[in-house]
């Protein structure tokens, strides 16, 4: 018979271990994204928080926050605005450093990307350690943006991301640990 439960957006999404270091359980959303059900769902539930509030533009994280930030900025009708990795964005820009789960990294934003009291929802797939999206707050915020929200589809509680971005004042929403 034809399976008549409705899925949920953890149904979706893939565990590869070992990636992309030994130890990693890697948390996959292509699986999610690849399906219509899936991208759909995880699109609308990450609205869901926001609905009736007032946003100006949202901000997606390289590489997976473009893909849900893409989606997310054409539903509301307002602009994306990209946060890339050191070396990718052409015009001038503000900078960041941060470590993560397995590395460090630094990230970039346009600096005419967001005017003074814009007001933001910062977008990506997964909240860990939360330095990624620390360190796109921070340029958020020195280009003068007010972040609505942070909203992702998973969260690693245990990785301490959420308690990092509340510390931080921060409204986190993530659809699922
Ligand atoms: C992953 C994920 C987040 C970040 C979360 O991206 O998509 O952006 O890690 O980790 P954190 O909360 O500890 O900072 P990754 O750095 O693997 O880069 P990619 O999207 O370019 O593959
Ligand atoms: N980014 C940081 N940790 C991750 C994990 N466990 N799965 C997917 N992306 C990640």
């Amino acid at each position: 018979p034809r399976e008549t439960r409705v899925k949920t957006v953890k149904d979706y999404i893939r565990t590869i271990p070992d990636f992309p270091h030994e130890g990693i359980l890697f948390r996959d959303v292509t699986t999610l994204f690849a399906d219509p059900r899936g991208l759909r769902l995880a699109v609308d539930q990450m609205l869901h928080p926001y609905a009736g509030l007032r946003i100006d533009k949202v901000v997606g994280l390289e590489a997976r926050g473009f893909i849900l930030g893409g989606a997310i900025a054409h539903q509301l009708s307002v602009g994306f605005v990209p946060v890339r990795k050191k070396g990718k964005l052409p015009g001038p820009t503000l900078g960041e450093s941060y470590t993560l789960e397995y590395g460090e990294a630094a990230v970039e934003i346009h600096e005419d990307a967001i005017a003074g009291g814009e007001r933001i929802l910062l977008v990506d797939d997964l909240l860990a350690t939360g330095g990624t999206a620390e360190a796109g707050i921070k340029l958020i915020e020195r280009l003068g943006g007010t972040i609505m929200g942070c909203a992702f589809i998973i969260d690693l509680p245990e990785l301490g991301g959420r308690t990092r971005l509340e510390g931080m004042g921060m409204d986190v929403h993530a659809l699922c640990e």
